[in-house]
C-alpha cells in the first residue's frame, strides 16, 4: 500500500469544473484531455507499478481480462475538496450527498479481447470517471450515449446480463447504434454516467485506468468511500446508547444495503422475503419491515416516517421497532439530524 505522509494537499484533477459543465450537461460526457494534475498522474503510476509487482509476487491475479486493485489516495488526502467539490459541479451532482462508490484501478492483461462485449458499471456508477494512466496507441474508449440507456438497477456489472433477454444483450442490441470512439492518451480524463450507458475499451491489452465512480443517491455498496464505515459505527453507537428512542433521527437506506429478494420454493411454491447487504448472507425480512424499508426516505425524523405509517393502518410502536431491527442488521442507518446536517454541508 502506498502511504506518504503530508500528502493532504495533493490535487487530482488539472482542470476548472465550471469549463466542462456545460459540455456534460448537453453532450452526456465529456473528456478532458491533460485533465489529471501531474503529480496525481505520477503518484497513480507509482501505486500501479507497487500493486501489480505484488500481485506478481503473491501469484495473485483476478481473473478474466483485467486486473482489479482498490486505490489508496495519500494519507491526509481531502476527498471533499479534490473529488467531490469538482465532480458534483462537472456532473451536476448533489454535493451534500455525493458518494464515492468505486476507486479501482484497472489494468488489462497482455492477452484481454481486442473487441470485448459492452458492459454498463453498476447502480451506484451515476457517473463512471476514467483517468487514463497507460494507455496503448490503438486502445479506444467506446461509449453508446444514444441508445439503449436503461438503467443497470444492480449493484454488480455481470447481473445486467443475466437479466436480459437474448435480443437485448449488448452484442446485439448495438449492432446498428452509434458509438462514439474517444482517443485518450496517458494524462486525459473521461466522465459519462457509466450505469446507463453502454462502453467498453477497445484493443485495451496493457492499458492502465483508475476510475473513480461517484452517486448521489448515497449507494456505496463495496464500502469504498472514505464516510461509509464511519456512518455505519454511528449507527451501532446510537442503537448501543438507546436505540434511537428518545431521541430524533433519521433513518436511511443503508449505503451497503444491496436487494430485497421474494423466493418461490418448489416446495409448493412457499414463498421466502429475504434482504440482503452487500457481501452478506441473507436475512429474513418480515412484510411489515419491507413496508418499512420502503417508506424511509432518509429525509423524514424516525417519528414522522411512524406517523406516516400509522396513517397506513401500521402500528407506529411497531414501526420503531422494525426501523431498529433494519438497523441492526445494516439495511438502515440512522442519523440524528445535526449530523445529517453537517453531512448536508459537506463536513
Ligand atoms: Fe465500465
Amino acid at each position: 500500500m502506498l502511504r506518504r505522509e503530508g500528502s493532504g494537499d495533493v490535487k487530482v484533477f488539472a482542470f476548472d469544473p465550471e469549463d466542462y459543465r456545460d459540455e456534460y450537461r448537453s453532450q452526456g460526457w465529456v473528456h478532458i484531455k491533460n485533465g489529471i494534475a501531474p503529480e496525481f498522474f505520477e503518484l497513480v503510476r507509482e501505486f500501479t507499478r507497487c500493486e501489480l509487482l505484488d500481485h506478481r509476487l503473491e501469484g495473485f491475479a483476478i481473473k478474466g481480462k483485467k486486473e482489479q486493485a482498490l486505490f489508496e489516495f495519500p494519507q491526509g488526502f481531502d476527498h471533499g475538496r479534490e473529488l467531490f467539490d469538482v465532480i458534483s459541479v462537472l456532473c451536476g451532482l448533489n454535493r451534500p450527498t455525493l458518494t464515492l462508490s468505486e476507486r479501482h484501478i484497472q489494468a488489462y492483461e497482455p492477452s484481454a479481447a481486442p473487441q470485448p462485449a459492452a458492459h454498463k458499471d453498476r447502480f451506484g456508477s451515476q457517473v463512471s470517471v476514467g483517468l487514463s494512466i497507460d494507455i496503448p496507441e490503438r486502445s479506444r474508449l467506446v461509449l453508446y450515449p444514444y441508445d439503449h440507456r436503461g438503467l443497470n438497477p444492480f449493484n454488480a456489472s455481470a447481473a445486467l446480463r443475466n437479466a436480459l433477454t437474448p435480443d437485448e444483450l449488448p452484442e446485439v442490441a448495438l449492432e446498428a447504434a452509434r458509438e462514439v470512439e474517444l482517443d485518450d492518451e496517458p494524462g486525459d480524463v473521461v466522465a459519462f454516467p457509466g450505469s446507463t450507458t453502454w462502453h467498453l475499451r477497445r484493443d485495451s491489452a496493457n492499458s492502465t485506468n483508475l476510475y473513480l465512480k461517484f452517486n448521489d443517491f448515497n449507494c456505496d455498496p463495496l464500502g469504498e468511500d472514505p464516510h461509509t464505515e464511519g456512518l455505519r459505527a454511528a449507527t451501532l453507537d446510537l442503537l448501543r446508547n438507546g436505540g434511537g428512542q428518545g431521541q430524533e433521527v433519521i433513518p436511511v437506506v443503508a449505503r451497503r444495503f444491496d436487494a430485497v429478494s421474494r423466493t418461490s420454493t418448489r416446495n409448493t411454491w412457499q414463498e421466502v422475503l429475504q434482504a440482503r447487504v452487500w457481501g452478506e448472507e441473507p436475512f429474513p425480512l418480515t412484510e411489515s419491515q419491507f413496508k418499512v424499508l420502503q417508506s424511509v426516505d432518509g429525509e423524514r425524523t424516525l417519528e414522522a416516517v411512524a406517523r406516516a405509517a400509522s396513517a397506513d393502518g401500521l402500528d407506529p410502536q411497531s414501526v420503531e421497532t422494525d426501523v431498529r431491527a433494519l438497523a441492526e442488521r445494516g439495511a438502515l442507518d440512522l442519523m440524528v439530524p445535526a449530523r445529517a446536517s453537517a453531512e448536508a454541508a459537506g463536513v
